[in-house]
């Protein structure tokens, strides 16, 4: 899938905080790592030659016995105070995160399910609200307030790029604030094993220009296009006298599932099944027809359809920009 998803090419305030942490912890590291090898080297170097088996008798030699006391105190000296510097360092970076103000923010609900992401935009503004999946758009610049929750085990939200990383947990609700500064496509990923399709489980975040990002928004508020052709009427019909409806919702038909990702304006999407596959016209009628071949033991059932029924579909759902 493609998309940024480097924690250390850090897009927003979130990411930076995380990766001026990241940079202060290797740097501590690799200073600890070279002393605490020098400090070996010197050792070996000046250990006495054993030429026979005997115990060493330290009570003999009390100079050195002091001198490997006081090494031993600074080293826990040492090493207490660096680790104290990182926690105060790990402190004032988590205060970094939540520091963002979050006046005009964009709010998203986002509920993880196995295996994909439901997002619904401005929950508390019905004049607003739209529901999407896997797929985010946010405004570069503006702060987003993620509200999490899951549907039915833990997932974890994380785009590297953006932000650190969230749990999901049934029954809680927890809050994410980020914000963008860069457009660009960022790859995120749920973080925490829930199942089989959990390496399936991608979400991409889109950060548009602020013109773009009202256009994208006033589309997804729109119900889904008619249909153009008559394959693609053929289709629609289709869509609703089949199973799909029963579990997927398209504006403005009679498609009102809410099982499974919102498809009113799926064609937009850049993939299928969270990151699972590209949404192209050859891959999409795959799909619909086998799922599970993709992504086994996700919900979507194997579709026991005509190839040209198949191809309708497909059609029509690629016409749902
Ligand atoms: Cu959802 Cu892992």
């Amino acid at each position: 899938m493609n998309g940024l998803h480097d924690a250390l090419t850090p897009a927003g305030p979130q990411a930076l905080a995380l990766f001026h942490l990241w940079n202060a912890m290797l740097a501590a590291c690799a200073i600890v790592f070279v002393l605490t090898m020098a400090a070996l080297a010197i050792a070996l170097w000046r250990a006495p030659r054993v030429t026979e088996r005997a115990t060493p008798d330290l009570d003999s030699h009390p100079r050195k016995t002091a001198a490997l006391r006081r090494s031993v105190g600074w080293g826990i000296a040492g090493s207490s105070l660096l680790l104290f510097v990182l926690l105060l360092a790990s402190f004032f970076a988590d205060r970094a995160l939540s520091a963002l103000p979050l006046e005009d923010a964009v709010h998203i609900d986002l509920v993880g399910h196995r295996f994909w992401w439901e997002a619904r935009y401005e929950p508390n503004a019905p004049e607003l609200t739209f529901t999407t999946a896997n797929e985010l758009h946010v405004p570069v610049g503006r702060p987003v307030l993620v509200r999490l929750r899951a549907d039915d085990v833990i997932h974890s939200f994380w785009v590297p790029s953006i932000s650190g990383k969230k749990d999901l947990i049934p029954g809680r609700e927890s809050t994410i604030a980020l914000r963008v500064d860069h457009a660009g496509t960022y790859r995120g990923q749920c973080a925490e094993f829930c199942g089989y399709q959990h390496a399936q489980m991608a979400l991409v975040v889109v950060a548009d220009l602020p013109a773009e990002y009202e256009r994208w928004r006033a589309l997804q508020r729109e119900p889904a296009p008619e249909p153009a052709s008559p394959e693609e009427r053929r289709g629609l019909e289709l869509v609703e006298q089949t199973s799909c409806a029963m579990c997927h919702a398209i504006g403005g038909t009679r498609a009102r599932g809410r099982r499974a990702p919102d498809l009113t304006h799926m064609a937009g999407r850049g993939w299928l099944g969270a990151g699972a596959v590209e949404n192209t016209a050859k891959l999409r009628p795959e799909w619909i027809a086998n799922a599970q071949k993709f992504k086994p033991g996700i919900d979507m059932p194997p579709i026991d359809a005509a190839p040209d029924d198949l191809a309708a579909i497909s059609a029509y759902l690629g016409s749902l920009r």
